[in-house]
């Protein structure tokens, strides 16, 4: 049966890394026979421009359809005039909300070849693998009320509100549960349930849910360990499932652990583990057009796309194994080049 796949390369260096994704996409296509019909679509800044809102209800209705979008990035100085609720960024919040994918998979791994580009010791990073699961669409990033209101005595106030429903931290859980039973088996839920009470709630429904996966081993930890734990010894874990804004935080760390931002892929599923693809950096609008843009991390997000929605591992094997080998060769785009490696251009870099 044939799975359709929306293509929304976005803006700046977005439709540079997508070309080469793409090229990757079409190829395993083809080898596979997976039987993929790609589609593309405007999003962010590209919409904007043509339709005059960053999340067109066309591009809305073509992802509600498909099976699975790899995403480009989007936003850049282009847009800066442009009011807060049309700005490019706006069109992604509102994909990953109107889709409803609550689960963000941002793997943190460290290649081999890269060790140096880590801005730890190689001995306390080598061999990183780990995933962090964020949930995307709840916590303090959605809850109500919010606001800057003015108190009596005419002093401003900002609040914000930290909710969790034990059903969105369930399916979170489910999810954490279900990637570490096809890892290491080993779930760390990352909370503060020492200050804040919705994360007692959290770490209730993590305990609860934890038996129905007798081979997957759960612990806790408090957010604030966590962020020094993952920069004194990141390898202890295997997944870190989190909420919202922790796991905003925290994937961002880990990923800095692996040394480039140019490496590094993510996924967010939904229910049905349809989902969302896309590199974890932004539109780099610095160096678009140069040829300078890494596209591995896109192409990452493919092999991603693969193994988790399309039920395609050896597809999926395969790409991952073709940037070990384009690396082992010794090619580097400018972002990952260092002495003795040789220096290509995206272009080459995606061939
Ligand atoms: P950025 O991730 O675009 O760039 C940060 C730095 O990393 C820059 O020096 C850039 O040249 C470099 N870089 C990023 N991707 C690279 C790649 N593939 N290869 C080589 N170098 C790479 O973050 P920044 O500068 O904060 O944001 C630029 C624009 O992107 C803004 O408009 C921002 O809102 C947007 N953005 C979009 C995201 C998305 O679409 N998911 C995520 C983050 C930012
Ligand atoms: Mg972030």
């Amino acid at each position: 049966m044939t799975k359709r796949i929306l293509i929304l390369p976005g803006d700046y260096i977005g439709p540079e890394i997508m070309a080469e994704a793409e090229k990757v996409l079409r190829r395993v296509n083809q080898q596979y026979d997976l039987e993929l019909a790609l589609e593309h679509g405007l999003i962010g800044g590209a919409a904007l421009d043509v339709h005059g809102v960053p999340l067109p209800e066309e591009t809305l209705a073509a992802a509600r359809s498909a099976d699975a979008i790899l995403l480009g990035a989007v936003g850049g100085p282009k847009w800066d005039g442009v009011e807060r609720e049309l700005r490019p960024e706006r069109g992604l919040l509102a994909i990953r909300s109107q889709l409803q994918l609550f689960g963000n998979l941002r793997p943190a791994i460290l290649y081999p070849q890269l060790v140096e580009a880590s801005s730890l010791k190689p001995e306390v990073v080598s061999g990183l693998d780990i995933l962090i699961v964020r949930e995307l669409t709840g916590g303090i990033y959605f809850g109500e009320p919010r606001g800057i209101r003015t108190l009596e005595n005419g002093e401003r106030q900002g609040y914000n509100t930290y909710v969790y429903s034990e059903s969105e931290i369930e399916r979170i859980a489910h999810l954490a549960f279900d990637l570490a039973g096809k890892r290491d088996g080993r779930v760390c839920s990352v909370d503060k349930s020492n200050v804040l009470e919705a994360t007692v709630l959290w770490r209730e429904v993590l305990e609860r849910i934890a038996p129905q996966y007798p081979d997957v081993e759960l612990s806790h930890m408090y957010v604030d360990n966590a962020a020094m734990q993952l920069v004194r010894a990141p390898k202890q874990f295997d997944v870190i499932v989190t909420g919202n804004m922790f796991g905003d935080i925290l994937s961002d760390a880990a990923a800095m652990l692996t040394g480039s931002i140019g490496m590094l892929p993510s996924a967010s599923l939904d229910r049905e583990g349809r989902g969302m693809y896309e590199p974890c950096h932004g539109s780099a609008p610095d160096i678009a057009g140069g040829g300078k843009a890494n596209p591995l991390a896109t192409i990452l997000s493919v092999a991603m796309m693969l193994r988790y929605t399309l039920a395609a591992p050896s597809a999926a094997d395969a790409i991952e194994g073709a940037v070990s080998a384009v690396l082992d060769q010794g090619l580097r785009t400018a972002d990952i080049h260092s002495e003795g490696t040789t220096l290509v251009d995206t272009v080459a870099m995606g061939d």
